[in-house]
């Protein structure tokens, strides 16, 4: 049987001729017993590489099937993507409450909300679904949550962004999918956006779409740049406040100082290319953690390459936060206007692909203690560090 690949269920809010390659519902292949080395498996490997967010529907998988599937697309990664059993030990990190670890396959994790019960292992598992209410500098009222009115948790890569490098698929799989009315995400940012989601929803946008609707004088920027993250960044950031559209966190100097933060070293930091360039289609993503960037450095106009209107023509090493994080602000906030986020709709046994390294997404929403929600999810500290623009790239559109 061939296999056929759909055009996902756009919602109304978004804008299909921005969505004309993003996103595919594969049919007709079983995502829990492919053969990594099969042509079946080379064509979904590929579909991913294009389309960025690919939808199985009705898949019944083991964690180990899950892992083997998310290994598949980097045979020689072995460990989480923050390190195994890494999260929970990290009290500090903002992470720690939202992972529970499969004992029998330490590379996946147990997230969602409510308490499950012997669960792979777990005897008894307590679940908190994140909430912009612990992580916003300001919060949606009581009020206006009641009504449904919720926000974006963290627009994010899955990246542990210091030692380790970033996964290149994240595998999510909905288990237990609580049924409830539809929210309003509201970006509270001055815009007057909101974005109507079903409950739960995990929301995508795409770092093509980031990078291509930029104009010149910022993709020259973007493909000139470099972003150096934190040490620990989800450490580092925790007594911080996130912003209300959840792209970043608010420059109020409340970052852990570098000498409170567990030991670190220079050799581990991650400095990642602004732009990665996807190696299946050699298109160029923007693909930056807002809250993790802690510095900027820009190259130099190339010779050649027009200086006039350029931003930072003669290069920048940029470690004013603020600076840093208003400049990454403005390139990243149009990408997720309502238009342009694919909000997806979960059902039970809905297995979800990512091009970790070809979009940014976010949690969404807000769940009562008493709905319970349990997925799987898995990705794989990956077994290098992406690539950047190529030197014609940077020609074309420095
Ligand atoms: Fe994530």
């Amino acid at each position: 049987m061939a296999i056929e690949f759909a055009p996902l269920p756009l919602p109304p809010s978004a804008d299909p001729s921005k969505f004309i390659d993003f996103g595919r519902e594969v049919k007709g292949v079983d995502p829990a017993t492919l053969d990594p080395k099969s042509e079946r498996f080379a064509e979904i490997h590929d579909a991913l590489y294009k389309h960025s967010v690919l939808l199985f529907r009705d898949v019944s998988m083991t964690p180990e099937q899950q892992y083997a599937l998310t290994k598949a697309f980097d045979p020689k990664s072995e460990d989480y993507g923050h390190g195994n059993n890494k999260t929970e030990g990290t009290k500090k990190s903002i992470l720690h409450p939202d992972l529970k670890t499969i004992p029998r396959v330490p590379q996946v994790q147990l997230i969602g909300n409510g308490t499950v019960y012997n669960h792979e292992g777990l005897v008894e598992a307590k679940l908190k679904h994140p909430s912009h209410t612990t992580f916003h500098k300001t919060r949606v009222s009581p009020e206006d949550e009641a009504k449904g009115v919720t926000r974006f948790y963290r627009w994010h890569i899955d990246a542990a962004l210091y030692d380790l490098s970033p996964p290149r698929v994240t595998t999510l799989y909905g288990l237990i999918v609580p049924n409830g009315p539809p929210q309003v995400c509201r970006y509270d940012d001055g815009t007057g956006d909101e974005l109507p989601v079903p409950l739960g929803t995990t929301a995508f946008v795409s770092g093509k779409t980031m990078f291509d609707i930029l104009p010149p004088e910022l993709k020259s920027l973007a493909v000139r740049s470099k972003v150096r993250y934190a040490p620990h960044p989800y450490v580092w950031m925790a007594p911080a406040h996130a912003m209300p559209n959840a792209l970043g966190i608010e420059t109020e100097g409340l970052e852990l100082p570098l000498n409170e933060l567990p030991p670190w070293e220079e050799s581990k930091i991650k400095a990642f290319p602004v732009v990665w360039k996807n190696p299946t289609t050699g298109e160029l993503h923007f693909e930056v953690h807002p809250c993790g960037a802690a510095e900027l450095l820009v190259d130099p106009v190339p010779a050649g390459a027009k200086r006039e209107g350029a931003l930072f023509p003669d290069g920048a090493h940029l470690t004013e936060l603020k600076e840093v994080r208003e400049l990454l602000y403005k390139m990243q906030r149009p990408a997720i206007a309502p238009k342009l986020v694919y909000p997806h709709d979960w059902h039970e046994n809905d297995l979800i692909l990512f091009h970790n390294r070809g979009v940014l997404h976010t949690v969404v929403g807000a769940f009562t203690p008493d709905q319970v929600r349990a997925f799987h999810q898995c990705n794989l500290a990956a077994s290098d560090d992406p690539t950047g623009p190529s030197l014609e790239d940077v020609k074309k559109w420095a």
